[in-house]
């Protein structure tokens, strides 16, 4: 099988860049489950986009700030500037976000931003109704149940990929392959992420020598319901808070103001850790108390989360939220240029969560994931296009490889516990040392392919974290103060 173009994932990322290449080109789809099981889908609330000329200055302000000025500056400008061609060229393509009576755009509040700037479908589903319809205009092939479980690469370049299919395993060879396959949640016991994302492209480029960027980033959203018997916590978007909701203890105290002037409305490390704090010092339950809406007003704007919470037995608006911080997005990832190419390869890209082009920083500001997945697959595509044509002349023969083994799943759950204990929202150099020890003895025994990219992950998560000696956004070190 030879393509153009190979894309790796089927979330916003992978989906847009399918979008922008030429219709001339050979492009192939990989999805890993179905293409709904992406991050995409579950995500909420919206879509941050500068709300005029004159507040693309402003989101760059509030991205750079939520990011603990550790972004790249120069990715943050393309982000924002980029940002509102996108969503337009998205709606001209007849894409509906939530407008007003007089059919204006809603623009909601979320955290950090200094202004209004969060457009939202379908209330509080927006990934899902981006992702349907991105399905819908999808023009390539695509190829569900197919995991990606090796890259070809031969002297610096990528010719292709080793997949999983339910008929075997094979090779798909192109002249570029996009990677797009989302982060890391199935590292931690408790995340928001769909259950395909853990982490085998970042394991994958390890492997081949190419390096990860900022892994000590992993960002926690500070409301979700754990509680919930799924492997993916229920989200309580941002844009609750947003919009009223407050996060209260069990006597109904909002504590949120002892920690930051911002409160509810304050950077989402700093929500996060603060929960956590609050919760390790009092020993009391955190809620979030939803009822600045009736029942009827609450059903109508975050539909998705009414229902999932009455599906738990929870009646919101009237019943406060039990909550806790989990994982939910990856800031670190394999580190690429500004359109994309990986770097150390040639013909392979990054893009989406499981890329760093620095643009997020030390915490990523609320809402601009949808975004990067916008503008940077344009960006990708675009590079692709351009790029001088090239000949396959490599075809590979691979070793079989041993993808699973008996006792893997396991090690895969005690390494979930592992990286939430000791690579989550507090960490301490000991704890980090002895999970490093214990990931490399892991590596050491005989494991399936699919575990070891897992644990490789994970070792890079802690080396980098160990590596950095002091607390900086996402990632805080025990008995240093949050953030202000
Ligand atoms: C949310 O709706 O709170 C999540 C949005 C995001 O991840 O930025």
């Amino acid at each position: 099988m030879q393509y153009d173009v190979i894309i790796i994932g089927a979330g916003i990322a992978g989906l847009s860049t399918a979008a922008h290449l030429p219709s001339s080109m050979k492009v192939l789809v990989l999805s890993k489950d179905y293409p709904w099981e992406c991050n995409t889908f579950y995500a909420q609330g919206g879509v941050a986009v500068a709300n005029s000329k004159e507040d693309i200055a402003r989101h760059i302000a509030d991205t750079l700030e939520a990011g603990v000025h550790c972004s790249n500056p120069e990715a943050v400008n393309i982000l924002c500037h980029e940002g509102p061609e996108k969503v337009q060229a998205l709606m001209a393509q007849g894409f509906a976000f939530d407008v007003n009576e007089q059919g204006a755009l809603l623009y909601t509040q979320e955290a950090a931003h200094s202004d209004k700037r969060v457009i939202h479908a379908g209330g509080d589903a927006t990934g899902r109704e981006i992702h349907l319809h991105l399905m819908r205009h999808l023009q390539t092939t695509l190829l569900y149940n197919t995991q990606v479980v090796d890259l070809l690469i031969n002297e610096g370049r990528c010719f292709g990929v080793r997949m999983r299919t339910q008929e075997g395993l094979s090779c798909a060879y192109a002249n570029h392959v996009v990677i797009a396959s989302g982060g890391v949640g199935s590292l931690y016991e408790f995340h928001t992420n769909a259950r395909t994302i853990s982490a085998d492209l970042q394991g994958i480029v390890l492997e081949h020598g190419l390096a990860l960027k900022d892994m000590e980033m992993m960002q926690f959203h500070p409301t979700v319901y754990v509680k919930g018997k799924g492997v993916r916590k229920q989200l309580l978007s941002e844009a609750l808070r947003g919009e009223g909701a407050k996060v209260v203890d069990s006597a109904g105290h909002q504590f949120l103001f002892e920690y930051d002037s911002a409160g509810e409305l304050a950077p989402r490390d700093v929500v996060s850790q603060s929960i956590f704090d609050y919760q390790q010092t009092t020993k009391k339950e955190v809620f979030l108390d939803v009822s600045f809406l009736d029942k009827p007003a609450f059903a109508k704007r975050f539909p998705s989360i009414y229902f999932a919470m009455q599906n738990e037995g929870v009646d919101v608006p009237c019943t406060h939220i039990p909550i806790s911080p989990a994982f939910h997005y990856a800031m670190g990832g394999i580190a690429t240029d500004l359109d994309g190419r990986v770097l150390g390869a040639k013909n392979l890209y990054a893009v989406g969560e499981v890329a760093c082009t620095g643009v997020h920083g030390a915490n990523r500001l609320a809402s601009n994931s949808l975004l990067e997945g916008l503008v940077f697959s344009a960006r990708v595509a675009n590079a692709i296009a351009y790029s001088a044509p090239t000949l396959i002349a490599k075809t590979f023969t691979c070793k079989e490889e041993v993808l699973q083994c008996e006792g893997d799943k396991e090690k895969k759950n005690a390494l979930r516990l592992l990286m939430w204990e000791n690579a989550g929202i507090v960490r301490n150099v000991g704890g980090m040392e002895e999970a490093l020890n214990r990931v490399q003895d892991m590596l050491k025994c005989r494991t399936g392919k699919l575990l070891r990219l897992r644990l490789l992950a994970s070792q890079e998560i802690l080396r980098h974290a160990l590596h950095r000696r002091e607390s900086l956004g996402a990632h805080r070190l025990v008995n240093t103060p949050i953030r202000k």
